[in-house]
């Protein structure tokens, strides 16, 4: 039987522990999150793209694509020119087996840049990254520096990190300086299977 992941996921002390996590979990990623726990966030944050950006010609980027399931919700949904950065090669290999994303590449973001000109995206989704121990609230400067202007950001977490108040704290901070409009939260499954509930935010770039 394939080594569970999900009850450590969030005690990783450092971004190199973190990675070598998902390089290791890489392989039963699907099997434990979408099949066993039935995670519920691509859906979810799809749903909410789809609300904001219909257009299904709008160009992508998966922030922290992992192993590909926002891509393949995207993808079920008519959009067609997705990509994908993580900082995990086993992750990333397993986005790239799906072959729905025009491009992949290895970042970390909690150093950025990353290797992408200014205001190329239509729309961003960060789903499952912004967490203990992985994608700090920060990381959103650099985000939204690679969005075109009123660009949607739907950002899919759970609810102890949205509870914990420093990413909402750091949207209200963005919101006040204009650099953003912060639409709306809302609360809804995260991973249904170990009752953990979630948050889908969106906010637009301005
Ligand atoms: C819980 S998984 C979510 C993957 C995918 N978005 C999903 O919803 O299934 C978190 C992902 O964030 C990536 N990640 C964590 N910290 C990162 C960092 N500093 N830079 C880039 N990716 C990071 C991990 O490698 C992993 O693939």
């Amino acid at each position: 039987m394939a080594d569970s992941f999900l009850d450590k996921a969030y005690d990783t002390r450092s971004d190199a522990e973190t990675r070598q996590m998902y390089d290791r979990w890489a392989a039963s990623y699907d099997a434990e999150v979408f099949d066993q726990a039935g995670y519920k966030q691509p859906a979810r944050c799809r749903d909410t793209l789809l609300s904001l950006q219909p257009d299904r010609d709008s160009r992508i980027l998966d922030v922290g694509c992992g192993t590909g399931l926002a891509g393949v919700a995207l993808f079920e949904a008519g959009y067609r020119h997705i990509d994908g950065c993580d900082f995990s090669d086993a992750m990333l290999a397993c986005a790239s087996a799906l072959s729905l994303y025009n491009a992949l590449f290895n970042t970390d973001l909690n150093q950025p840049p990353m290797d992408v000109p200014d205001a190329q995206y239509d729309a961003v989704t960060v789903v499952g990254v912004f967490s203990f121990g992985h994608v700090k609230p920060k990381a959103l400067d650099e985000i939204l520096r690679v969005c075109k202007p009123d660009a949607p950001v739907i950002i899919g977490l759970n609810d102890h990190f949205y509870q914990d108040g420093q990413l909402t704290a750091y949207l209200a901070e963005l919101d006040d300086k204009g650099v953003i409009d912060h639409l709306g939260d809302e609360a809804g499954e995260h991973l249904p299977g170990i009752n953990l509930q979630g948050w889908v935010i969106s906010l637009r770039k301005r």
